[in-house]
């Protein structure tokens, strides 16, 4: 059976199939019902930027049943680039390759892998005639030929036996604030989570740790949150401590506190089935746990061995689990960090039977057979798939295969933790973190890319691969800087840490066994370099919160890939290795080793290179980057914020605050502040100011409006900088909560 939907999708037009129906609903309403009006063509239109031509129904997106659910049939024009899909690796534009939705914890994150940790289904069509926005939405399996089998046709072939699809037109900047409408705004975040955070595989006792934080302090490199991975666990059970390595939790996380460092701890979902335990005795008598079809507990092993899932699908597991986290909030503990939530399985009795036999046809003189098999027996572990193994319960009492919602289970684990910090510190913004996510985790959680490695190829792809994410509306993002896995070398990290200071989250976090990887673990240059850059990183951070709270009210991305502000270009398309950092800021990381420059492409306007402080016009160009350079650009008609950088964030409130811009015509920056961890802001304890630069016939105006909102500002000195690309206007004031306007000939 083939059905056929064309409308036009002026706001957001959401197609709800299932087996045998569909209605098309647009902003909520109902348009379109029964199917037979939609094929007797009345609802007629179009999508715009899809040819549909090719079907024979101009406007047409195919859908059609299939024996594992449905596949959705859309037809490229040869200049329509496919942008999104989250976390895949690969260019930003996704022609010509194959990606599946189904959450996975795969740390081989090389070039042929086709998913990982996460379900981001929310794609782009965009060419210079127009833009078309689309996010599938579905717990389940889905895959996407984007392109691969038929250079003109992108496939979907979606599992199962409903979905929704929403289709919306407009800019991508106008397409991004619908996902914000229909997934959710992201969350507001403390300030302290745009500071630099340390991490390691593990600082495992209290003097590890300790001697990190010294280090940072003594060295006097800005840092703020220190991590502490699975060995502070007794045994790997959740929400305890090894009584040896850290007999006295609660001092450490104070006497950190003293030298200003938050403490966050890793949770898995993974509870140990230990007798006696109180969390696993705790989730059998609440019987939240994910369940065999016999009704009987499933029991996957993972770190600590045996354990239990909870199953997050329900509002009564998400509850008991959000209530764990009171006791470590209560010692002092500022985030979580919620791992290995796809769920991560090493194996079950039963896939230990599997690889038992498996073994048996291992033989000697087997030849290719034996070499076959072993090949299997290895991959066994890894992408041994336990979807159909266990089922899990909604809170309409529905039974569902784990496979049919896997792709969610993350996205709950999050949303209990989000919920359950929020009874328990309900004044307190919440810092979380997690690798698994689906498509609205912005609301809940930090997405962070998982097991990278400390390879320079992995680097480019992260750089990708955080602009793929972001078109989800997962703005807040970052990966492991310095690369997981493996051993990083000195030059990686400087370059890794150069991009890490404009990603959203910063972190260096790196895996058991491979060699340190703090800013000091290689030599004094390096140790330079990585100081250097995070001082930059601490000094722009008035520009970066006012970034960061403009996305949490919906509005935009951090994290901006080019096309989606120069989609009328189609050079943007493939300049994917370089993006925009909120609206002024172009940053272009160095990806290469041995490089001292790399090619930059430069859209829309002329750039001031802030490296050099030369004009820049808009084209493609070489940008000399010796090791301690990123190339920067500052867009025509913007402006920078920063400050003097601290070593950690006790408010967002700046006490100086200094004002670059390249100004030809006129621009506003709305520089945002507040107590930076509470939510006193939602009752009107903040400042916006709006900073206005205009360029005059003989000099430049700069407006700095009075404050809205009313947070108490102290008077400050602010020093500003102008140029107009021939001239440069320099001034001071002071500024409070009243406005200033001044013009500097
Ligand atoms: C997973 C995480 C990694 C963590 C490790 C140990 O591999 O992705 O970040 O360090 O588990 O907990």
């Amino acid at each position: 059976m083939r059905r056929s939907f064309y409308r036009y999708a002026d706001s957001v037009l959401r197609v709800a199939v299932e087996k045998d129906e569909a209605v098309i609903y647009q902003t909520g309403a109902v348009i379109t019902s029964p199917l037979e009006e939609l094929e007797s063509g009345r609802a007629n239109g179009f999508i715009p930027g899809i040819d549909f031509s090719a079907t024979g129904r101009p406007g047409s997106i195919s859908i059609e049943e299939s024996a594992e659910g449905f596949v959705i049939v859309m037809k490229l024009r040869e200049d329509q680039g496919v942008f999104g899909l989250g976390q895949e690796i690969g260019p930003l534009n996704k022609r010509g390759r194959i990606y599946e939705m189904y959450n996975t914890d795969d740390p081989d994150h090389s070039p042929s892998k086709t998913r990982l940790y996460s379900t981001l289904p929310v794609f782009y069509l965009i060419s210079p005639e127009g833009c078309t926005g689309f996010f599938l939405d579905h717990a389940g399996y889905s895959k996407f030929d984007v392109a691969f089998e038929k250079r003109d046709t992108l496939l979907i072939n979606v599992e199962g036996k409903a979905f929704d699809l929403y289709g919306m037109s407009g800019t991508p900047g106008e397409i991004i604030k619908k996902i914000f409408g229909l997934t959710g705004k992201p969350l507001f975040l403390p300030v302290w989570s745009l500071g630099f955070q340390q991490s390691r595989w593990s600082y495992p006792d209290e003097e590890s740790v300790m001697y990190v934080a010294s280090k940072m302090r003594e060295k006097e490199i800005p840092c703020d949150v220190i991590y502490l991975d699975i060995d502070y666990m007794d045994d790997y059970k959740v929400f305890t401590w090894n009584g040896e390595r850290f007999p006295d939790p609660r001092s450490v996380v104070k006497r950190l506190k003293e030298m200003g460092f938050k403490v966050v701890t890793i949770v898995d979902p993974g509870v140990k089935a230990a007798e006696g335990y109180r969390v696993f005795e705790e989730g059998k008598r609440e019987n939240v746990f994910c369940k065999k079809e016999d009704g009987r507990d499933f029991r996957p092993a993972v770190w600590p061995g045996e354990a239990r899932l909870p199953d997050f699908l329900n509002s009564k597991a998400r509850r008991w689990w959000g209530d764990l986290y009171r006791e470590f909030v209560e010692l002092g503990i500022s985030g979580f960090w919620n791992d290995m939530n796809e769920p991560s399985i090493f194996y079950t009795a039963e896939s230990l039977a599997n690889l038992s036999e498996m073994m048996k046809g291992l033989k000697n003189d087997g030849g290719i057979e034996t070499d076959f098999l072993f090949g299997k027996v290895l991959s066994l572990k890894k992408y041994y798939d336990h979807g159909r193994d266990f089922y899990q319960v909604d809170d309409a009492g529905v039974r569902h295969l784990h496979r049919d919602v896997r792709n969610v289970y993350g996205f709950n684990m999050a949303r209990a933790v989000f919920e359950g910090l929020k009874r328990i510190r309900p004044e307190q913004r919440v810092f979380s973190i997690t690798r698994s996510s689906y498509a609205g985790i912005q609301r809940y959680a930090i997405l962070w890319t998982g097991d990278n490695e400390s390879q320079w190829e992995q680097l480019l792809s992260e750089i990708k691969m955080v602009q793929s994410i972001s078109l989800a509306g997962v703005s807040f993002t970052g990966c492991d800087v310095g690369g997981f896995g493996g051993n990083c070398h000195g030059e990686l990290l400087a370059r890794w840490t150069q991009f890490g200071a404009f990603l959203p989250f910063f972190r260096n976090h790196s895996a058991m066994g491979t060699r340190p990887q703090e800013p000091w673990a290689f030599d004094d240059e390096i140790e330079r370099i990585v100081k250097k850059t995070v001082e930059l990183r601490y000094s722009l951070l008035p520009y970066i919160y006012s970034v960061l709270r403009d996305s949490s009210e919906g509005n935009s991305l951090m994290i901006r890939p080019l096309v989606m502000i120069w989609p009328e270009d189609r050079d943007t398309y493939q300049a994917d290795d370089q993006y925009m950092f909120g609206p002024s800021l172009m940053v272009a990381p160095v990806y290469t080793l041995n490089a001292r420059g790399r090619h930059v492409y430069l859209p829309g306007c002329d750039w001031l290179d802030l490296n050099s402080g030369e004009i820049v016009r808009k084209g493609h160009h070489w940008a000399e980057a010796p090791l301690d350079t990123v190339p920067l650009y500052l867009k025509e008609d913007s402006l920078l914020v920063s400050t003097e950088p601290s070593q950690y964030l006790e408010s967002a409130v700046w006490s100086l605050i200094e004002v670059k811009g390249f100004v030809r015509n006129r621009t506003v920056f709305d520089l945002y502040e507040d107590d930076g961890t509470s939510e006193a802001y939602t009752r009107g304890k903040y400042s916006l100011k709006r900073i206005t630069v205009e360029k005059l016939d003989d000099g430049i105006l700069v407006d700095i409006s009075p404050q809205e909102g009313e947070l108490k500002l102290p008077a400050r000195k602010v020093s500003i900088e102008i140029t107009d690309g021939d001239k440069n206007y320099r001034t001071t004031l002071i500024d409070s909560s009243g406005g200033v306007r001044i013009s500097i000939k």
